[in-house]
């Protein structure tokens, strides 16, 4: 069967994805930044999962305020890359898993978590900045990812407790999945930051730090948070961070198992308006 065995949390800041592009990481601004990531990029070699399901958000680039899925998974083969105002990043495309995808649709869908199906999709910044800072540069993705889109753009978004519950969920389906199949699920998007308003420039090390504490010990505690908290304390883009919880929850220690080990921890600000944070999780085997 196929089964899920770590999980990895990272911000998505886009100017992450052009410093890359445009040959600045080794620039004193971003060195700290990339710094972070040496040791993930060493560990996803040395851990190669066969698919990536990637949780992140949607910049109102494939979605827009005409049609707003709160959850929406993609069973296409293959995902564009976006182009979000200076021409698609020069990355490679993403493949897909369809029949994983279908099969954890149909089987999240039975769970009684409503889905939205997603057949044709470009993937903005939300979803190749992970895959950057984990992969480098690569010429080919080391493996297909399915891209899961959560709505924490548009008010009303999922609460914590249900973004927990859905990473519950979806572990259930990727192990009644006949293949043998390495699954890791990561959780994209935050830390705290605030792009408009009065607010605009936000950080809270505090709130963050706190946070990175209760990814580890503590989801639970951080799924009944209500959203409000993380818009008051985090920013209101803060609310990524929902995000985490889905790829949280799809971890052992929530279904009876043992504490997952802690692999990498990692907190920097500033990354553009925002804090960055990062952590890798293995289950034990
Ligand atoms: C920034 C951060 C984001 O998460 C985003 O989606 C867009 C911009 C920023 O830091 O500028
Ligand atoms: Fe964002």
């Amino acid at each position: 069967m196929a089964r899920i065995t770590a999980s990895v949390f990272t911000s998505h800041v886009p100017a992450i994805g052009a410093a890359l592009d445009l040959g600045k990481s080794a620039e004193p601004y971003w060195q700290p930044v990339f710094q972070g990531y040496e040791y993930s990029k060493l560990w996803m070699k040395d851990n190669r999962p066969d698919v990536v399901f990637l949780v992140f958000n949607d910049h109102a680039t494939a979605f827009s305020l005409d049609m707003i899925p709160t959850f929406a998974i993609g069973t296409a083969d293959e995902y564009a890359v976006a182009d979000e105002g200076w021409g698609p990043r020069p990355v490679p495309k993403v493949i897909g898993h369809a029949d994983l995808a279908s099969h954890i649709a149909q089987s999240v869908i039975q769970q009684d978590f409503d889905l939205t199906i997603v057949n044709r999709m470009d993937v903005d910044h939300g979803l190749t900045v992970p895959l950057s800072l984990m992969c480098g540069q690569p010429q080919a993705w080391p493996c297909p990812v399915i891209p899961f889109a959560v709505n924490v753009v548009q008010y009303p978004v999922p609460s914590g407790q249900r973004c927990l519950n859905l990473g519950k969920a979806i572990r259930k389906a990727v192990e009644s999945y006949d293949e043998d199949l390495n699954v890791h699920i990561w959780g994209t998007g935050g830390m705290s930051h605030q792009l408009q308003g009065p607010r605009a420039g936000l950080i809270n090390r505090e709130f963050d730090n706190a946070f990175l504490d209760r990814m580890v010990s503590d989801p639970e505690g951080q799924a009944a948070v209500p959203h409000i908290n993380y818009v008051r304390e985090a920013g209101s883009e803060g609310i990524e961070l929902v995000m985490w919880l889905i790829a949280r929850g799809a971890m052992s220690d929530l279904a009876g198992g043992p504490a997952p080990v802690v692999k990498h921890r990692f907190y920097h600000v500033p990354a553009s308006n925002t804090a960055v944070g990062h952590l890798i999780l293995e289950d034990k085997a």
